[in-house]
């Protein structure tokens, strides 16, 4: 799929005053500074549409892209930020748990881990209640370049072999890099087949 314009809609704290739920909507989740913005930066070839920092917790809002007139990316805050007060992080977990359990043109959550870390309990418990609710999520490795490509596929095989013992079927995974731009196609083509579904659907 190519990108042919992905501009900033809008930001918000609730998802009711989201854009209008009519076009196919995917959501980029994952702990704070794991390179989520990034990653939709890499995804629609424009450096700086998201906003990123080097400081964990920059993203702090719903923030919503249009792509191709067609269907929107949405950038989320992080979450296990752990400088930020016990309140601030309820306000977070209420603002995100609102928008992905009621937008009804959610179509797939991508969360993203660090290629570096082995499974960690805040992961996976996150996808244990997006499956719990019915939400599909596909999984995105970040920070590719990070390590040595053995050494990705070293993480990847403990990665989907931790995922197996918790789920009957594992989710898609897909491994990129926003700095060496690596790991686009496949993620804009799985975006592209349920857009197709999407439409097909509204038919
Ligand atoms: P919050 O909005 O704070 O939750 O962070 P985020 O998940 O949106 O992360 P962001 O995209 O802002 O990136 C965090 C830091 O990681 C930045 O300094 C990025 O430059 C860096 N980063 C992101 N992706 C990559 C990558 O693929 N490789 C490398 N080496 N660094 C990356
Ligand atoms: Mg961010």
């Amino acid at each position: 799929m190519k990108i042919q314009e992905a501009k900033y809609v809008m930001s918000n704290s609730d998802y009711e005053k989201c854009p209008p739920p009519d076009m196919p909507e995917y959501a980029f989740i994952g702990r704070s500074n794991v390179g989520k913005s990034s990653v939709i930066n890499m995804l629609t070839g424009k450096k700086s549409l998201a906003k990123t920092s080097q400081q964990p917790g920059k993203t702090q809002l719903i923030n919503h892209f249009e792509i191709n007139n067609a269907w929107y990316l949405v950038d989320l805050p992080g979450y296990g930020y752990a400088k930020v007060s016990k309140a601030e992080r309820e306000k977070w977990e209420k603002m995100i748990g609102d928008y992905l359990h009621n937008r009804e043109n959610l179509v797939c959550i991508f969360v993203l881990v660090d290629i570096r870390h082995s499974a960690l309990a805040a992961d996976l418990e996150f996808m244990a209640g997006l499956g719990e609710a019915g939400l599909p999520f596909h999984i995105i490795f970040t920070k590719a370049d990070k390590l040595k490509a053995y050494q990705v596929d070293i993480q990847v095989a403990a990665y989907s072999k931790k995922l197996a013992e918790l789920w009957e079927e594992i989710p898609p995974l897909f491994v990129t890099s926003a700095e060496k731009n690596e790991g686009r196609e496949p993620i804009l083509k799985a975006i592209e087949t349920y857009n197709d579904t999407f439409s097909a659907n509204k038919k």
